[in-house]
């Protein structure tokens, strides 16, 4: 009986490109944490191939469902410095109207060695119009590079920090709340040194890893950094290597940690907004000559 629902359930799949570098949309599957091996598999073959992908009409996931399916992906894992959602095991509330507003270019929680693999976002109050989240692929970003900023790139490496400038990458007017915000992501300072060109653990195509982490390249003055960052991140968020979502509410969006970057699109002014994140455990990048990622700083602020 189980192999004939197994069969009906992955046969009803039905993955959609979205862009041509990056996305793709599944049909065809109510996520829960009752998904038979086959589906997850198909699942996790589309997540790695397409990087980012989209399911619509979720709206029966609540938070315990949302926890239940993501364990299904991996080991579930929390922000390690913001506290999980009141009554959830691992869930982070990206609320518009307390500061989460993550609109610079990133990939998550890169300031750790073993940043998450994946991150599962379920759209709980989306404006009417505005607030798409745009994803880019920085394994093209890396392809496409020529050949002479490749080989730059493959030497370099970057130190991440949680403690990165928020004043010049975000525009909006502090308030109390924001500022809190911010308090409580840097309560625990991280620094960690990334190569910036890393091998996916199972792809193996190589990425290159930057994201508004990135406070300079390692060896380089914080001025030349700032202009090769700009040279290097330019190639990652060029519009055709990205892939734009328009939230529904009910919508949940499964990227690749290791092999994007995304920006949350800060135009719907006081409509609010609301997300629900669960992170699955990751592992510690590896460059090309194969030294691993470390982390340098790991110390309690003083605030
Ligand atoms: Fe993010």
């Amino acid at each position: 009986m189980s192999d004939v629902k197994q069969i009906q359930n992955e046969s009803e799949i039905v993955v959609k490109p979205v862009a041509a570098r990056i996305g793709a949309e599944i049909s065809g599957v109510n996520l829960s944490g009752n998904l038979d091996a086959n589906t997850v598999k198909s699942i996790r073959d589309a997540l790695l191939k397409h990087k980012v992908i989209f399911f619509k009409n979720q709206n029966h996931l609540d938070d315990k469902e949302q926890e239940a399916f993501a364990r299904l992906l991996g080991n579930p894992v929390v922000h390690p410095t913001v506290p999980v959602k009141n009554g959830s095991n691992y869930i982070l509330e990206l609320n518009s109207d307390h500061g989460g507003r993550a609109n610079s270019w990133h990939t998550d929680v890169t300031f750790e060695a073993a940043y998450p693999k994946f991150s599962i976002l379920r759209g709980v109050v989306i404006p009417e119009v505005g607030g798409d989240t745009v994803w880019a692929n920085t394994a093209t970003a890396y392809e496409n590079l020529p050949a002479e900023l490749r080989s730059l790139a493959d030497q370099l490496w970057a130190l991440h920090s949680n403690d990165y400038d928020y004043a010049a990458k975000r525009s909006e007017i502090s308030s109390e709340s924001v500022n809190h915000y911010n308090n409580v992501f840097t309560s625990t300072l991280y620094e960690t040194e990334h190569p910036v060109v890393h091998v996916h653990p199972e792809t193996f195509e190589r990425h290159l890893l930057l994201g508004h982490f990135v406070k300079k390249f390692i060896g380089l003055s914080s001025s030349d950094s700032y202009q090769l960052f700009s040279v290097l991140q330019e190639h990652v968020t060029q519009l055709e290597n990205t892939v734009r979502w328009r939230w529904s509410t009910g919508d949940v969006v499964i990227w690749d940690n290791r092999a994007t970057q995304h920006y949350a699109v800060n135009d719907y002014g006081d409509a609010q907004r609301v997300v629900r994140r669960i992170t699955i455990d990751g592992d510690v990048p590896v460059s090309l000559d194969e030294r691993r990622s470390i982390t340098k700083t790991k110390v309690r602020s003083a605030q």
